[in-house]
């Protein structure tokens, strides 16, 4: 198929476009370059060779949108283009709701307009909140506690009424925790200020770019205190998306599916497989809690088993192993050396 991939020079993006060009969809991107770089795309090129067209612009401007549209005639979209920092997103609420609710909004009437029918969007596990009960499946209530939360939950109504209206498929795809990266170590996550995730934390800590981990609290009521969550490797994560275009060839109507592993880890079991996997120390500060953690998340993914076909085969080891590889060999991601 012919995939618009918005944000496709991104963490998630990047490696969802390698996995396309494997299975032999035809890909452009669409990006801003906000938080990442045409070098990016790049380096996808060069491990696929694969074709890779690329437009820079805004996902909220409707004549790129509809130029896109125009020239690359899509079967299917999959729209990761968005801001994804919850702290930020509680300073700049306007802000986020303009690029990832309009941005959608946008996205869907250029779609509209060129009779394009199928979407894939990135949602987050993020819109469940606090836990009524875990593993979440889809059933569970939508109670996000960040602005960005909602900016997602809202993103899937308005697809979910599109869907509807239009006989469109929209996939949601409600990701947990998404770190690793490209076994080539020539992809990775390469946050361009302090890190707020745990993993490229870490990594930074191993590399002796930063003193310590900061462990938000340990007296949570988890095993070992410290908070857990359902890590996906981020090339599971990316082979969710090429199932989710099948899906969507075959599909009508709005469908959220859960992408995670099933089996949560602590931030201490996380500190432990990474300083196996890099021989490394990370010295490790118990600090108090982070505002709005939860104590624990892990994924019910069922659904997404029984009905894309889908199941994640990376371990702890290889999500740990794979970001060492990744950020001993580009300590300064993709402004390194390495291009
Ligand atoms: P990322 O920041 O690496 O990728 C987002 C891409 O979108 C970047 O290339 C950025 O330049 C681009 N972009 C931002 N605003 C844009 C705009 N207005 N127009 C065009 N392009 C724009 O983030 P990621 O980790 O790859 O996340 C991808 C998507 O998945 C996001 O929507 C994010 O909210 C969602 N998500 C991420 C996580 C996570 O932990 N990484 C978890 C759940 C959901
Ligand atoms: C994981 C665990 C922290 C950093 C966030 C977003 C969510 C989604 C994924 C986009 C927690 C602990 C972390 C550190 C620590 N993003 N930690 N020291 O908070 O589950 O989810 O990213 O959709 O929306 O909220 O991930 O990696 O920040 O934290 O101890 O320096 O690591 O307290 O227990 P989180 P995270």
């Amino acid at each position: 198929m012919r995939v618009l991939v918005t944000g496709g020079a991104g963490y998630i993006g990047s490696h969802t476009l390698v996995e396309l060009l494997g299975q032999a969809h035809e890909v452009c991107v669409l990006d801003n370059y906000d938080n990442s770089s045409p070098v990016v795309l790049d380096r996808v090129r060069k491990l696929t060779n694969g074709t890779v067209t690329a437009v820079e612009g805004d996902v909220r401007h409707d004549a790129t949108l509809n130029a896109v549209m125009a020239d690359f005639r899509p079967d299917a979209v999959i729209h990761f283009a968005g801001l994804k920092a919850v702290g930020d997103s509680m300073k700049d609420p306007l802000g986020y709701y303009d690029v990832n609710v309009n941005g959608t909004i946008a996205l869907l009437r250029a779609m509209d307009a060129a009779g394009c029918k199928r979407i894939i969007f990135s949602s987050s596990a993020t819109v469940y909140g606090e836990p009524v009960y875990l593993p979440y499946d889809e059933a569970h209530p939508l109670n996000p506690t960040s602005v960005y939360g909602r900016t997602k939950m809202i993103a899937e109504q308005i697809l979910t009424d599109w869907a509807v209206a239009k006989d469109g498929a929209a996939v949601l795809l409600r990701y947990f925790n998404p770190v690793g990266a490209h076994a080539s170590a020539t992809l990775g996550e390469d946050p361009s200020d302090v890190p707020n995730n745990l993993m490229p934390y870490i990594a930074q800590v191993a590399v002796g770019q930063r003193a310590h981990l900061n462990v938000f609290g340990d007296d949570y009521d988890t095993p070992d205190g410290t908070g857990q969550r359902d890590y996906i490797h981020v090339v599971d994560l990316a082979r969710a998306h090429v199932a989710a275009v099948d899906y969507v060839a075959n599909h009508s109507g709005a469908r959220a599916f859960n992408i995670g592993t099933g089996q949560p880890y602590s931030v201490q079991q996380m500190v432990e497989a990474f300083r196996k996997a890099s021989g490394h120390a990370i010295p490790v500060v118990i600090a108090p809690r982070r505002a709005g953690d939860i104590a624990a998340m892990q994924a019910d993914s069922t659904r997404a088993h029984a009905e894309l076909g889908w199941s994640a085969t990376h371990t702890l080891d290889d999500m740990a192993a794979s970001t060492w590889a990744w950020q001993s060999g580009n300590p300064h991601g993709f402004r390194g050396t390495y291009d």
